[in-house]
This record gives C-alpha cells, sequence and structure tokens, in this order.
C-alpha cells in the first residue's frame, strides 16, 4: 500500500502537479513543509515590529496610512501562513509556542533596528524587494495551500516595495541630511538582506531535498544573484551607492559579482545573538500573554456553542 502512495506521491511531483491536504505525502515531505510554512509565518508576525515601530512618529498622515495598511497586510500574511501548516496537521498554539521558546526560527532581517524613518524605506525597497525574489517561485510550489497563498501574499509584497522606493525617493530628492539617512540605512540593510535568501547552497541542509520535493524551485544562491542583479539598477536609479566595493558587472557570467557575507554575523543572529533578538521574542511572548483572555473567552463561547447545540439534539 505505501509503495503505491509513494509511487502516486512522486507521480505528483514530477507531473508538477499540487499535493493537497487530502493527498497522502511522506512524513518528511510534511515535516519539512511545516518547517518551512510555520517560520515563514513566524517571520511575518515578528516582521510587523521594526517598522511598527515607526507608525506612531510616521513624518505624515499619508505615510502613517501606507505605514498601517503594510503593517496589517504582514498580520494577514502570517495568519494565512498558519491556517496553510494547520492543513498538514499542525497546531497553532504549538507553533506560537516553539516561536516564543526559540525552537523554530523567524528570518534574521527582523533582529535589526529601524533607526531613521529612512529604514521604512530601504525595508520596503530592499526587504520585501527579497521576499519578493525569494517567494515569487514559492507561488509554484508543489503544496496547494502554500502556493495559493503565496500568490495573495506576493502581491501584496509588491505594494510593499513600490511604497518603500516611492518613499526613498522622495527623501532622495529632499534636503541633503535626508539623502544622507537613505545612504546610511541602505549601508546597514544591504548585506542583511542577502542573508534573507539563507546560507551558501554549500551549507544548506534542505535545499537538495526541497528542490527534489519543488518546494524550492530556486537555490539559495540563485536566488540571491537574481535579488542583487535587479537591485543594483535601482540603486542607481535612487541615486544611492551599495555598500560593496566588489560589487561589479560580469559580462562573462551575465551577473553582478558581489563581495563575501559575513555568514558569522548570520550565525550569531540564527543563536539569538543578534541587536534585536531578545526585544522582539519578549514583545511577541507580551502580546501571546495580554491575548490569553480573548483565546479563553473564544473557547469559552464555542463550548457554550457544543452544549446548547447538543442538547438541542
Ligand atoms: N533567517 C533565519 N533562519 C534562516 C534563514 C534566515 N534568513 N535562512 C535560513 N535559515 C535557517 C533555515 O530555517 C534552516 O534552519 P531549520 O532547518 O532549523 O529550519 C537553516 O537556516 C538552513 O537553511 P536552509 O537554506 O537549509 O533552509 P531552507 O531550505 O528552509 O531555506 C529559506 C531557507 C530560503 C528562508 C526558506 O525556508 C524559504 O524560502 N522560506 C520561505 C520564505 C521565508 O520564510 N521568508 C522569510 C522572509 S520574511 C518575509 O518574507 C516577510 C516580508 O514581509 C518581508
Amino acid at each position: 500500500m505505501t509503495e503505491e502512495l509513494e509511487r502516486r506521491f512522486e507521480d505528483t511531483i514530477a507531473r508538477d502537479q499540487r499535493l493537497e491536504p487530502r493527498d497522502w505525502v511522506p512524513e518528511g515531505y510534511r515535516k519539512t513543509m511545516i518547517r518551512q510554512i510555520s517560520q515563514h509565518a513566524h517571520s511575518e508576525i515578528i516582521g510587523m515590529q521594526p517598522e511598527g515601530n515607526w507608525i506612531t512618529r510616521a513624518p505624515s498622515l499619508r505615510r502613517k496610512a501606507i505605514l498601517l495598511a503594510k503593517v496589517q497586510d504582514e498580520a494577514g500574511h502570517g495568519l494565512y501562513l498558519y491556517s496553510a501548516a494547520e492543513t498538514l496537521g499542525a497546531d497553532r498554539t504549538e507553533l506560537t509556542e516553539k516561536l516564543i521558546s526559540g525552537a523554530q526560527k523567524y528570518s534574521s532581517i527582523f533582529n535589526y533596528p529601524t533607526v531613521t524613518f529612512a529604514d521604512v524605506g530601504v525595508i520596503g525597497w530592499l526587504v520585501d524587494g527579497a521576499a519578493i525574489c525569494n517567494q515569487v517561485p514559492l507561488c509554484r510550489s508543489s503544496y496547494g495551500p502554500y502556493a495559493r497563498g503565496m500568490i495573495r501574499i506576493c502581491k501584496e509584497e509588491s505594494f510593499h516595495q513600490r511604497q518603500g522606493y516611492e518613499l526613498l525617493m522622495t527623501m532622495m530628492r529632499g534636503t541633503e541630511a535626508q539623502r544622507e539617512m537613505v545612504q546610511e540605512a541602505t549601508n546597514r540593510w544591504w548585506w542583511p538582506s542577502l542573508m534573507m535568501f539563507g546560507p551558501p547552497d554549500a551549507d544548506s541542509p534542505n535545499t537538495e531535498q526541497s528542490m527534489a520535493w519543488k518546494i524550492k524551485r530556486h537555490t539559495n544562491d540563485e536566488l540571491r544573484q537574481r535579488f542583487v542583479d535587479m537591485s543594483v539598477p535601482q540603486a542607481e536609479a535612487l541615486g544611492v551607492t551599495l555598500p560593496d566595493a566588489e560589487l561589479s558587472w560580469n559580462a562573462e557570467r551575465g551577473h553582478y559579482d558581489f563581495g563575501a557575507i559575513d555568514w558569522d554575523e548570520f550565525k550569531q543572529i540564527l543563536k539569538g545573538n543578534g541587536p534585536c533578538n531578545a526585544e522582539r521574542i519578549a514583545k511577541r511572548r507580551a502580546a501571546h500573554e495580554d491575548g490569553a483572555w480573548v483565546r479563553e473567552a473564544a473557547a469559552a463561547h464555542a463550548a457554550k456553542q457544543r452544549d446548547r447545540e447538543r442538547s438541542a439534539a
């Protein structure tokens, strides 16, 4: 029986078809899907903090409204993704506990501080730009609920990137001080944005299997290179310099060559030793605890509803 199920699973993958919640999948596939989807969801939820920090200090009502919409979008992305993880049998409460206890990860990028309002623009331009690079291929991921969630998320990410780039364009047309703020923020966010794509392929324990199962459609290094190639002309149009003296066009490769990434910094962040790791988790834990009464009230209401239906039956 299992052989027939495995054959059907492999055949679905080979024919570039989608697997749905009702389909049998190998335990390893289910586990790695829950791992990737839940950590993606955690990233969206934690990712609300760096920019949320500027909502009350936005320089105009228009900027505040745009930033509010973006942060609300990220919350929605987290909810879609937790729902997708639940279709694989994951329990949302358990996933939240794993995030808060450090048993599961969220994207390294959200462990950096947002020092000036230019950070809000650079996050939109580079961080959401990197997210688009990484997530558009996920719209073709082999797991149906994840791929479909990605289609909606990617549409919203394009708004996120455009609003960030437009914010920066406005500042670059402003005062010298504003132009310096944009350059300074770019200097801080460029390298961490390259780390978003994950470790080099040679150091990635998951990429080979995820490519075979068509969870991933491109490797970490391929998408990182695509992001660099996309970002260089955008930086030129903006009038900022990317902080990498080795960045140069390689006509032979048809790509930009770029400098070495500080993977020790990346590893430190993943160990929880980044500038904002403790603050991000403390805030998420506090929000979870503050919301306990809502969960209890909803559970009590649901139980009462069930009792009513039982006695009415
Ligand atoms: N931050 C934190 N952990 C990371 C990481 C990063 N930037 N990159 C890799 N890792 C972790 C992986 O989770 C894995 O650890 P695990 O086995 O305990 O889960 C380990 O480092 C090795 O990395 P691999 O490359 O082998 O892992 P993956 O095959 O899972 O690839 C990934 C990593 C490219 C991030 C992939 O998981 C992925 O594409 N995930 C979906 C997209 C995503 O999560 N993006 C987060 C960005 S936040 C975002 O998009 C919000 C937007 O609003 C900006």
